[in-house]
């Protein structure tokens, strides 16, 4: 474990002065040459050049009922819960809800955000599909005449910060239900910017909603159609209904977008515990304890004790093909099964494709695929099967700075019959128990995890961990009771974004920051040392980087610390490494997501989850109308745009 600010600090600013970081041979030599300064030379170095290269004023920590972003940017919302996803979509009328309506509309809770051009494979940025995750909903803050109930965390997967009002679960009409299954999925609407202003084009071809009701989604891969995927409604195991709980995401080279299903566990009802799948659900969480939602008592596919393969036919990562309106979402078995929080694709030079993810759950694993087969930029068509075949390995990280992908290979060390696994699709359904068994690192939440478009590093993003002990310290998840999450940078092989192998065995790693109040001398946190009274964060969840490689952090959670969950930003190289700087604030109980720029930079798309979701906070009392602010509606989650008047968004 490297120290963010005395070794890479300084070997980026020598590398900014040389220009010749990967004739020299990258980070290596660059840190000798740091090394061989002295901290004095060193520090008036840094202090010759301006800290940061984002220009904007911070905003300061705070927590009231609307979204704040920095001065010189505008923020516009563009879509929210209810709005027309297709032009003949019902006006929204939340006092008069139906599934059918709710299927021709934006669905609940946004969360992950691409932009994808058109035309495809163009850089054009001001006209494009707006692909948004809706990854599940909240039926205190949709439905008028529910009580708040008792608060809850969503165990293990909310951790620390983020509360949730699905603890107790009211009672739902059937068609409160399948309004609920309508709100969750995935849009695809078509955006374009004119005389200044996003607007979403309803009346476009390539608009879509997949819905949890009634979208088929394919199985594929090297567990479609083996018996534990098989169900009454689909007796060949490679047909299901609906994707749950997709969080973040990634886009692939071939201009498909991944997303990720992450908590799948909290719709099951039934007690698993007499069927064959007791061991394998009781590990993803499966509980007559766990279950957040009444779907069981409409739709018998969610109660396991009828249906107990329904939930292997979850936890994946699901391709869509944004371009071709007719096409079947995919889930995607090679990548493993987990609560997937994010997929992030790069590359390698001999043109195989390396997909990261990560579980996120309390000590859970990072993961990364490789393709057997090749990139190929002339044949859009062959691309699409590069995520069926190859092999998955999961993370461990050596105190030494090394991390070591272990490859899940059935029949290789202990992934065999003797232990439970008669097949690739067993490690494929069981990924969690296979992990477990190679001694993969147990993790502090691993939330987004992304690739640097510029120096080729992937950045892990680890949310928090409360329950972590002393005892169980490691050097990539390096303190106890972690309230406030921290940020890994894996390092593949090679000195930039083309050079970099993602397909190696072996990275370097190291940590980026350690969030919390750096102030707080028991906090442990650790950044840039001039990260200002608002520029610390806590929480981080999802990161984009602009087309500069800048970092831009996402958080889930500061409310617990009093103020607003927002956005901040960093360098990751050079002297303004790990400096963040708070750029935007969400309305109070909310969440925020999905950020994502145009190519350009000029716009940065956010996704704004759960405004209102806080105790005591209900549809007819709710902490806050953003973005209505209409006594009639109730909040609602929304994508807005932020634009800098034609400028990149941040100076
Ligand atoms: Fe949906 Fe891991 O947050
Ligand atoms: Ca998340
Ligand atoms: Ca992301
Ligand atoms: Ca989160």
């Amino acid at each position: 474990m490297n120290d963010t600010r005395e070794d890479a600090v300084p070997g980026s600013l020598i590398a900014q002065y040389l220009s010749r970081r990967t004739f020299l041979g990258g980070l290596g030599v660059t840190s000798a040459l740091a090394g061989s300064m002295g901290l004095s030379m060193r520090r008036a170095w840094a202090q010759q050049m301006p800290a940061s290269s984002l220009a904007f004023d911070e905003l300061a920590h705070g927590l009231d009922v609307t979204f704040h972003v920095a001065p010189a940017h505008t923020s516009q919302v563009l879509i929210r819960w209810g709005d027309p996803v297709y032009a003949d979509a019902p006006a929204f009328d939340p006092a008069n809800q139906s599934a059918a309506a709710q299927e021709r509309q934006f669905g609940y809770n946004n969360d992950f955000v691409a932009f994808m051009p058109l035309p495809p494979l163009s850089r054009k940025s001001n006209q494009g599909l707006l692909c948004v995750n809706h990854e599940f909903t909240n039926p205190r803050m949709m439905f008028p005449g529910l009580t708040s109930g008792l608060q809850a965390k969503i165990e293990g997967a909310a951790g620390v910060t983020a509360q949730t009002l699905l603890g107790q679960m009211p009672d739902l009409t059937r068609e409160q239900v399948e309004i609920e299954m309508a709100a969750h999925g995935h849009s695809i609407v078509e955006v374009k910017f004119h005389n200044g202003a996003w607007k979403v084009v309803t009346d476009s071809p390539f608009n879509r909603r997949f819905s949890m009701l009634s979208t088929p989604m394919r199985i594929s891969g090297p567990a479609a159609g083996h018996a534990r995927l098989k169900t009454s409604a689909d007796p060949e195991g490679i047909k299901v209904i609906g994707t749950l709980n997709n969080c973040a995401g990634g886009v692939t080279p071939w201009n498909t977008v991944l997303i990720a299903e992450e908590n799948f566990n909290f719709y099951f009802s039934g007690d698993p515990a007499s069927t064959a799948e007791a061991g394998n659900h009781k590990r993803y969480g499966i509980a007559p304890d766990k279950a957040r939602f009444q779907w069981a008592r409409y739709d018998e596919r969610f109660n396991v004790e009828k249906q107990p393969n329904e939930p292997n036919r979850f936890g994946w990562v699901v391709e869509i093909d944004p371009y071709n309106p007719k096409s079947m979402p995919v889930k995607r078995t090679a990548l493993g099964r987990f609560k997937h929080e994010a997929a992030a694709v790069a590359i390698a030079p001999d043109g195989r494709i390396a997909v990261y993810t990560g579980d996120d759950e309390r000590f859970q694993h990072v993961y990364r695929y490789v393709s057997t087969g090749k990139f190929d930029a002339g044949n859009r068509e062959a691309n699409m099967t590069l995520l069926d075949d190859g092999v998955l390995s999961v993370a461990k990280f050596e105190k030494d700075g090394r991390l070591i992908w272990m490859p899940m290979i059935w029949g290789q060390g202990p992934l065999t019959r003797e232990n439970g696994f008669a097949s690739q699709a067993d490690i494929l359904i069981e990924t969690r128990r296979a992990a477990e068994l190679l001694g993969a690192t147990r993790m502090d939440r691993p939330e987004d995890i992304e690739v640097n478009p510029v120096n080729g590093r992937v950045y892990l993003v680890l949310t928090g961990n409360d329950k972590r002990e002393e005892a169980q310290i490691d050097a990539a998840n390096p303190r106890a009771r972690n309230s406030f999450g921290h940020i890994l940078e894996l390092m593949p092989p090679g000195a930039d974004a083309q050079a970099s192998n993602h397909a190696a065995d072996e990275f370097h790693w190291n940590v980026f920051l350690l969030a919390g109040d750096p102030s707080d001398t028991g906090a442990g946190a650790r950044y840039h040392p001039e990260t200002s009274k608002d520029g610390w964060l806590t929480t981080p969840d999802n990161i984009a980087f602009d087309s500069r490689g800048r970092m831009w952090i996402a958080t889930d959670g500061a409310n617990d610390n009093g103020f607003a969950d927002g956005v901040w930003a960093t360098d990751v190289d050079g002297p303004g490494r790990a400096l963040t700087r708070h750029f935007l604030n969400v309305p109070r109980g909310g969440e925020m997501c999905g950020p994502c720029f145009t190519p350009d930079d000029t716009t940065l798309f956010v996704a704004v989850q759960h405004p209102g979701q806080e105790p005591g906070s209900t549809y007819d009392t709710p902490s806050t109308r953003w973005p209505d602010f209409d006594a009639a509606l109730p909040p609602r989650p929304a994508i807005v745009a932020i634009t800098s008047k034609g400028k990149p968004i941040g100076g």
